[in-house]
């Protein structure tokens, strides 16, 4: 609880500014494929946060519910719901844990993205996620994780790391890096400098590779199914920054594998 209670201050703080942080980054490619898994049912989205990613799902039919630990991103999701048109798909949410929930429902789509899944910074709690995503499944269902490849190399003789990602006269943006290899913790502080004063944005994660996070889906009754580098099917590779990776039941009934990528 305690984990969650921090999670959620730290997202509150990130809430005014999410969209903004975010708004490079194009979310067409991950709805299609999503919107294709989920076949005509619904979604479920794991630490949904703003809906940058529900909302353009919904736009492909697919009724999307959220849990989320940070009742701002919430309150953020909820505006942009009052101002899509009406007759779409709807994105509602509510404040929950992704590691542990109980909704009641079974879903044909779970999905976990933009290594939210790391947001869970202890393994016994991305063991319990997995373990509840794998209890709202459809028999058929498949659960979604995409995330990026740990990469922590330039943190490696210091164990910590700054990159500047944008500079000019008037601001500065950089992110900080601390990290504990030990528990494959990174705590992290985006600093924003400009007009307007001094901003921080911190992030903990818990990293874990592919094969952990297989492991992991082994565990709760889950295989994996299939796995891309990116939302439009590009193989995974040894080069890899990012991963999609896509898992089923473990059962004889299912023996259908996913491909991940434009729909012919
Ligand atoms: C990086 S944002 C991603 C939001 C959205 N999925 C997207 O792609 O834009 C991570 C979100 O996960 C939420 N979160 C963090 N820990 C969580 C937890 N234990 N349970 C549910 N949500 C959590 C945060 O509040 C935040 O909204």
């Amino acid at each position: 609880m305690k984990d969650l209670h921090q999670q959620a201050a730290r997202w509150d703080q990130w809430a005014p500014h999410y969209d903004e942080e975010t708004r490079n980054q194009d979310p067409s490619a991950a709805a299609a494929v999503l919107s294709d898994l989920a076949g005509d049912g619904a979604a479920l989205e794991l630490g949904v946060g703003a809906g940058r990613v529900a909302f353009p799902l919904a736009e492909w039919g697919t009724p999307v519910f959220g849990l989320d630990a940070s009742q701002k991103m919430i309150s953020r999701l909820e505006e942009h719901q009052k101002q899509t048109p009406e007759g779409r798909s709807p994105v509602q949410a509510r404040v929950g844990d992704m590691a542990r929930f109980d909704l009641g429902t079974h879903y044909p789509l779970v999905y976990v993205i933009a290594s939210t899944f790391f947001l869970l910074t202890k393994q016994e709690d991305q063991v319990s996620c997995f373990r509840s995503a794998a209890r709202h499944l459809s028999p058929q269902g498949r659960f979604v994780v995409e995330a990026a490849v740990p990469h922590t190399s330039g943190m490696a003789s210091e164990r910590q790391q700054m990159i500047v990602r944008e500079m000019s006269e008037e601001h500065l943006k950089w992110s900080a890096y601390v990290h504990d290899p030990v528990h494959q913790i990174v705590r992290a502080q985006e600093v924003r400098v400009g007009p307007d004063g001094c901003r921080l944005l911190p992030n903990v994660m818990r990293y874990a590779y592919p094969a952990e996070l297989d492991l992991m889906a082994q565990l709760a009754g889950l295989r994996l199914d299939g796995r891309t580098s990116d939302w439009k099917g590009s193989p995974f590779t040894a080069t890899s920054t990012h991963h999609v990776s896509v898992y089923s039941r473990q059962s004889a009934e299912n023996d259908t594998s996913t491909t991940i990528g434009p729909s012919a």
